[in-house]
C-alpha cells in the first residue's frame, strides 16, 4: 500500500489550509480521515490542480454525508440534467438563458441556505472556469468572531434568536417562489440561536447567516438593526477573514456551520464557472 501523501499546510489566518499531495478521485479510508481531521479543525480546505467529473465531485462530497438537492435556479430550472445535487455558480449565458446563478456582481458575506430549518453543514465548490481578475471567494470564521466579542457583548447576546431570511440570495436576487420584501419583522425565514454550539468540535461560534432582513427576536427593529450592524462589522474585520484566490481546478471545501463567505465581483464579460455540492446538515443548530 503506497504511503499517504497528504500535507496540510495552514494559511497562517483565522481559518483555512491547503492541502497537498491528494487526487481527489483516489481516497484512501485513512486519507480521508485526515481530510475531516484537517476541516473539523481549520473550517476550509483547499485542493488545487484536481481533475474532477461532476460524478467524482458528488463522490467525494458523498463521503462527507448525504447530499442536498441544488436549490432552484432563479429561473425556475434545475442546473445539471441528471445531477440534481450540482448548483452552478456563473455569470454565463448560453442560448440566452444564464447556466447559472449569481452572475458577476458581487455576492454579499452570508453561509448557504441558513434560512432553512436544517441548513447544510458542508459546500464545496470546484472551479472550471475562472477570470483573469476579480471574483475571489473570501471566508470569515466565526469561531474567532465569537472568541474575539468584547466580554460585555458577549454576555449581551447571550440567549438571542435571530432570523435568517428566505427571501433573497446573496447576489441580491429575489430566490424563485419568494416575493420581495424589506421588512425584517415580515420576510419568511427561520430562528436560530445568534450563539451556536458546533455539533463535532463543541465550540461555540457567531450565527449570523446573511445581514439582509436579519431581525433578533424579542427587540424593536431599530435596537436590533444596532446591535446586527454592531456584531457584522466585529465577524468581517480582517482578522477573522482568508481569502484564495481561484485557479482552475481549485476545489475548496467549507464547514457551512462556522463560517462566512462572500465573493468580489469580476468583469461581466469574461467566464466564471463553478459547480457547488452541499452535504446535509446532520443537526440543526443549537446553542
Ligand atoms: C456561493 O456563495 O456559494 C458562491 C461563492 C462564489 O461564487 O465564490
Amino acid at each position: 500500500m503506497r504511503a499517504s501523501r497528504i500535507e496540510i499546510i495552514p494559511t497562517g489566518k483565522a481559518l483555512g489550509a491547503e492541502i497537498q499531495g491528494i487526487d481527489l478521485r483516489e481516497i484512501r479510508a485513512d486519507e480521508f480521515e485526515s481530510i475531516y481531521r484537517a476541516w473539523l479543525d481549520h473550517q476550509v480546505l483547499l485542493f488545487r490542480e484536481q481533475q474532477l467529473t461532476d460524478e467524482d465531485l458528488i463522490g467525494f462530497s458523498r463521503r462527507f454525508g448525504e447530499l442536498d438537492w441544488a436549490p432552484i435556479q432563479e429561473t425556475g430550472r434545475r442546473f445539471v440534467d441528471g445531477y440534481p445535487e450540482i448548483y452552478i455558480v456563473s455569470n454565463v449565458i448560453e442560448n440566452g438563458e444564464p447556466i447559472g446563478s449569481l452572475g458577476a456582481g458581487e455576492a454579499s458575506w452570508h453561509t448557504d441556505m441558513s434560512y432553512l430549518e436544517d441548513p447544510p453543514k458542508a459546500s464545496i465548490l470546484y472551479a472550471l472556469e475562472v477570470p483573469p481578475e476579480g471574483g475571489n471567494t473570501y471566508f470569515c470564521s466565526m469561531y474567532r468572531a465569537y472568541d474575539s466579542l468584547p466580554g460585555e457583548l458577549r454576555r449581551r447576546i447571550e440567549g438571542f434568536t435571530l432570523k435568517h431570511d428566505a427571501t433573497y440570495n446573496s447576489g441580491g436576487y429575489v430566490r424563485h417562489g419568494a416575493a420581495a420584501i424589506d421588512d425584517p419583522l415580515n420576510s419568511p425565514g427561520n430562528y436560530h440561536p445568534l450563539v451556536c454550539t458546533h455539533p463535532e468540535t463543541r465550540r461555540r461560534f457567531l450565527y449570523l447567516g446573511r445581514r439582509r432582513n436579519a431581525y433578533i427576536s424579542g427587540l424593536a427593529v431599530p435596537e436590533s438593526e444596532a446591535l446586527l450592524d454592531e456584531l457584522w462589522s466585529h465577524a468581517t474585520q480582517e482578522a477573522c477573514v482568508w481569502h484564495s484566490v481561484w485557479q482552475v481546478g481549485d476545489l475548496v471545501l467549507w464547514d457551512n456551520r462556522c463560517t462566512m463567505h462572500r465573493r468580489d465581483p469580476f468583469d461581466a464579460g469574461s467566464r466564471r464557472v463553478m459547480h457547488r455540492t452541499q452535504i446535509k446538515g446532520e443537526a440543526r443548530p443549537t446553542a
